[in-house]
This record gives structure tokens, sequence and C-alpha cells, in this order.
């Protein structure tokens, strides 16, 4: 969480990099927005609470213009959302800092540097890191900022991304790294700095991505220097983004929900041909995966948030489908309990952005136990997690802007499929005709997405009924479960109504009681073996007064009456239908979001990447 920016340019003004970068980032945290540049005369600051737009209307109206700069986009912590609380932070005039992660000492820092005669004007951990910086430039005299921010660096503890410059010092970007993302950039006669990729594409695809504790000192034109965590001079490859412009445009559409909802049949397409080309290949995930998965006897899977419903989902695929006995944890529980490692149990992360904190602390902490195979599914290229892992398979989403995610959920499930299929044959479990119904499950699966996407009207016509409801219910069965989940995830996350998901023959334990007329019952009732036991839970329902609301499919033999609204998806899906049946409960969010008029792409509080615990 957090977006940080900055740049060093030879000739032009580095307020539009940053007012462009941030917006970019924008998604990473909306709470407050600013930069500071290197003017003519002093380093000059603007802040505003809010949107990016709002500080860059006040930017403009100040006339900054300067070489180098840096910027930030804040998801609040340490600190409420307030104009002294918004980065960059300062120490007096010579030192501007941004800052993404945690400094976990904040509080001795701030005590000894308070001592030193340091005044604090924020609440923010990111201020030690100003004045820390500017006591190790300042007291010996010799005003080496690369030097300093290394002396500050060794006193923290936590994890950050920085960015940094001084006043006396104009041409000259200090950035350093431990546990929270960050790149360099490398244009024809600048050098960016940037918390990902999306921030600089439209200035150069030239990118070189920090380890942690990396520490660099750029110019405009390129690295001049960087030391790794052990403070020897190192060099880090230069890598050509892929990522494409026109996945971070909105285009036709006016939310990027709304077009990364209807991306989906491209974005499942994408990653099923991995499969569909390569086979179910042990290979797709690694080089030696072969090996590594003759190696295991069960998975645990680590997870926050949707991508840990993507793993509940799985968990029903692989025991049913490979035999592979599997755990799923919530990453932030698993990394603080005592548990019991198998070095012959593979560890499994999934993470859209790849760099959400607890999950890549719980994975440190597997191998930290002794599990000795790793294997990541993520979306974005380089990040954190593939790179601790041992094997990886990336799904092919593309960017994923919207907070709320949908098709980074959708793809992941295609590769959590192809991984199972992949043990399945391996273990001799799935035979190769089996295998080929799968490849034609999956090559169909992009068009039953599609023909969901057509039922949109239909969808839109029960989210305005939905839009005026303070509470909603979701039920599913067996593999639907976790569709359930996700449904009422997505409905709170974007609308704010309070939504929660069961077990359908759970409801009668508890959930019952909350059942009346004003509580819509949303439930997910695919034509499967289950079928039967689901309809007689909505009769539980249905007695009670409650509206059912039920996404069924074409084949099922399910009828409307009073209180009870159908929409149906097509034929049943089978064994990919949890995939098909996500699709309909993500557009009834968006349209219930429309309607309420919450602000869809970046609901209050949250932030797309969470890079803290
Ligand atoms: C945040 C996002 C969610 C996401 C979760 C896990 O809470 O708002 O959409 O599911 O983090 O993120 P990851 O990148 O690890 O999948």
């Amino acid at each position: 969480m957090c977006g940080i920016v900055g740049a060093v340019r030879a000739k032009n003004n580095v307020v539009d990099f940053l007012t462009q970068g941030l917006a970019r980032l924008e998604y990473r945290g909306y709470d407050s927005a600013g930069i500071a540049v290197k003017t003519a005369g002093n380093i000059e600051r603007v802040r505003r609470v809010g949107r990016v737009k709002l500080m860059e209307k006040a930017a403009q109206a100040a006339g900054l213009n300067g070489l180098i700069g840096i910027g930030h986009t804040r998801w609040a912590t340490h600190g409420g959302v307030t104009e002294p609380n918004a980065h960059p932070h300062m120490s007096g005039d010579l030192i501007a800092v941004v800052h993404n992660g945690i400094i976990e000492n904040f509080e001795a820092e701030r005590t000894r540097l308070q001592e030193l005669g340091y005044v604090f004007h924020s609440q923010t951990d990111t201020e030690v890191i100003a004045h820390s910086i500017h006591r190790e430039y300042t007291q010996n005299g010799n005003q080496d900022l690369f030097a300093a921010v290394s002396a500050a660096c060794a006193r923290f503890q936590g994890a950050y991304a920085i960015g940094v410059i001084a006043n006396d010092c104009p041409d000259t970007l200090v950035a350093a790294r431990m546990g929270c993302p960050l790149l360099i950039a490398l244009g024809e006669d600048d050098t960016f700095i940037a918390s990902d990729v999306s921030a600089v594409i439209a200035f150069t695809r030239r990118v070189v991505f920090l380890e942690d504790g990396d520490i660099a000192r750029l110019s405009a034109h390129g690295i001049d220097k960087l030391i790794d965590k052990n403070g020897i001079n190192t060099k880090r490859d230069v890598k050509m983004s892929a990522l494409s412009l026109a996945s971070l445009e909105l285009g036709p559409y006016s939310h990027f929900m709304q077009k990364e909802i209807h991306e989906q049949p491209k974005a499942i397409g994408d990653t099923a041909e991995v499969f569909l080309l390569g086979g179910f290949a042990a290979e797709n995930f690694g080089e030696h995966a072969a090996e590594v998965f003759q190696d295991i006897h069960s998975i645990k899977i680590l997870a926050c948030g949707t991508s840990y419903y993507a793993a509940l989902t799985a968990k029903y695929w692989l025991e049913d489908i490979a035999k592979m006995p599997t755990d799923v944890e919530i990453a932030s529980e698993y990394r603080y309990r005592n548990v019991i490692a198998d070095p012959k149990q593979l560890i499994i992360t999934i993470s859209q952005s790849g760099e959400t904190l607890d999950t890549m602390e719980a994975l440190k902490y597997a191998k930290s136990l002794g599990h000795r195979h790793s294997l990541s599914i993520c979306n974005v290229m380089e990040s954190a997690l593939p790179r601790e892992s041992e094997l990886v398979l990336y799904t092919r989403a593309g960017a994923e802007i919207g907070v709320a995610s949908t098709k980074a959920f959708t793809t992941q499930l295609v590769a959590l499929f192809g991984l199972t299929v992949t043990l399945g044959k391996l273990r001799g479990l799935v035979s190769d005709a089996q295998a080929d119904d799968y490849t034609n499950e999956l090559r169909l699966l992009p068009g039953s997405v599609q023909h969901v996407l057509n039922l949109e009207p239909q969808i839109v016509a029960w989210a305005n009924r939905f839009a005026a409801k303070n509470d909603a219910l979701f039920l599913g069965r067996g593999i639907h479960y976790p569709i359930a989940l996700e449904g009422a995830l997505k409905l709170k996350e974007i609308t704010y109504i309070h939504a929660e998901a069961y077990p359908a023959g759970e409801l009668k334990h508890g959930p019952l009681a909350l059942v009346d007329n004003n509580m819509p019952v949303v439930v997910i009732a695919p034509n499967d073996s289950l079928l039967e036991k689901v309809k007689a839970n909505m009769q539980e329902v249905a007695a009670r007064g409650g509206e059912l609301f039920v996404f069924t499919d074409l084949d099922s033999e399910f009828h409307e009456s009073s209180g009870v609204n159908v929409i149906r998806t097509p034929r049943h899906a089978g064994i990919l239908s949890p995939i098909v049946h996500t699709i309909p409960v993500q557009l009834l969010s968006y349209h219930t979001a429309l309607a309420r008029g919450t602000d869809v792409d970046k609901p209050r509080n949250l932030a797309k990447s969470v890079t803290v615990e």
C-alpha cells in the first residue's frame, strides 16, 4: 500500500512525471497525495488530503518546476488522514522523503531524535526516516546523501521502500528497498523510481527491480552506485517490461472493475493457453517442477482476501481429482501459529500482486520451519512472492487496477485447475483421455463466461433492488461455497452493504435467525450433485419470508415463484462451474455499487496492494 515515485531528469520538468505516475499508482492508496520538487530555489512541497487530481491542481497553481522530485500516494497506517501526515515528509528545508511500508522501531527512533532536538510535525513513522537521514547527513559535515541514507537505514527495523532528495544535492536521488517493492526505470535523459511498473511505462520500459537491502544512487544518466544488503557494490539486470499501456487505460468503460469483469473471457483464455498449448506438463511451473511434484505428498495454500477464496475453491479440485491432501490457511494467521512443518508438503502462495506482506512473511516462515518446496501463483512478473518461490505460474490477467479483484480471481482458478490436472496426471490418476476432456472444458470456458456477461441487464434489475438493502446473505454448497464467500466479499467491499456467506447446509445452525423480508439471500445453485440439497435449504429461507435470488444453470429444473428470483447461467459447466458462477456475483456487486453511487474502483478504507501487516 502507498505508491511512491521519483525522478531525476536532465531537461524536462519532473512534475509531469510525478503527477502522471502517482495517478497510475493511486490504486495502492488514495487517502492523500503529495510531491516535493527541487525548484530553482528550495525544495517545494505540495500535499493534499484526497485524490491525486486535487494535489495536481494545487501543484499546477503553485507553478512547481524542477528537474528532480519525489511523490507519494498514501494509505494511512500511522496517523490519520491529514495534510501534515501526507508525504513527502521533510526534515527542515534540507531532506525530503517518500516512504511505503512501516518502520517498526519508529517510537524508539523518534525519542532518540527528539532528544537530539528534532521537532516532529506529523504522527507518521516516516518522519523519523527524514530526520534520521538529516542527522546522518549533517553530523559529520561530509554531506554525502547516499552514505547518510545507508547509515539511517541500518537503524530501521521493518519494511520500507524510500525515495530521498536533499536541497543541496540537486542532481541525486537515493532509493532504498527492504520488504516493499521498488524499481528503477531508465529513460534517455531521465531516471525514475516507482513502486510498480505501471507508473513509468508511459516513459520507458527499461526497468531494474531492486532487491531487499539494496540502496541506489541515481542521476539523470542512470544508476551511479548500487549496494546490496551486505554493502557490496552490485549490478542488477535491466529488464524490458511487457506491460501494455492499454491495460492501464479505461477505454470505453466507466470503471476499471467493469473493464476487468468484461476482460475475463480473454484473461481466462490467455491463462488457460499455457495448458492448451503446453499440455498439463509439470514444466509449466518451472524447470524442476516434475521432481518437486514427485517429492510431495500434500499441499498447504497460503493467501489473503480474494486469493484465499481461490485457494478454498482449489482444495476441492486438488483433493477430488489429484487426491492431494490440501490445507488452506489465511496467511496472516499461519505466520503467527506454531505449525507442524512437513518438508514433503508443497507450500503454495496465491497473490494477484505478489507483494502482500502477510503472504510473503507466511512463505518465509514456512521455509524457516523446513518446508522444502514452494510454488507461487501470481499475476505480477518479477514481484516478491515468485522471486521467493521455487516454482511459479503466472496468471495472464493483465494489469488489475480496480481494488476489488475480479479477473485476477478467475485466472487464479484457471491456474489452480491446471495445477490439479497436472498433479493428477503425474500421479497416474488422470488418464490421457480425461486430460483431453479437461482441455476441452478449458477451451469452452471463455465462451461460457461471455454468455454470463451477456446476462448483465437481468443482473442490473436485481442490483437496483439490492441497492436499498443493508444486509445480504450468500449461500453455496461444496465447491460453490467459496464462490458465495467471494460474492459476499465483493458486495461488502464496493457497496458497503453488510454481507455474509454460509455453506447452505449451515443456515439452520444460526444465520436463519437473520432471515426476514428485508434480507435478500443470494444462492449459487448450479445443476450439480448438491442441487437437491440446496433446494431444501432454499425452502427453509422461503418458509421464513426471505427473498431468494438464485443463480442456477440453464439445464436445472428450477422455476421462478413468489419470493424466488432466478437467473440462469449457461448449461452446467461441470468441473469449471465455480469460475462461471463467479461472474454473476461480480456483476451484481458492481451494479449495486453503481446504484448506490459508491466509488467502485477505490472503495473507502481499502487499497489494492497490502504491504503492511
Ligand atoms: C487486498 C485487495 C484484495 C486482495 C487481497 C490479497 O485486500 O484489496 O482484492 O484479494 O489484498 O491481495 P493479493 O495481491 O495477495 O492477491
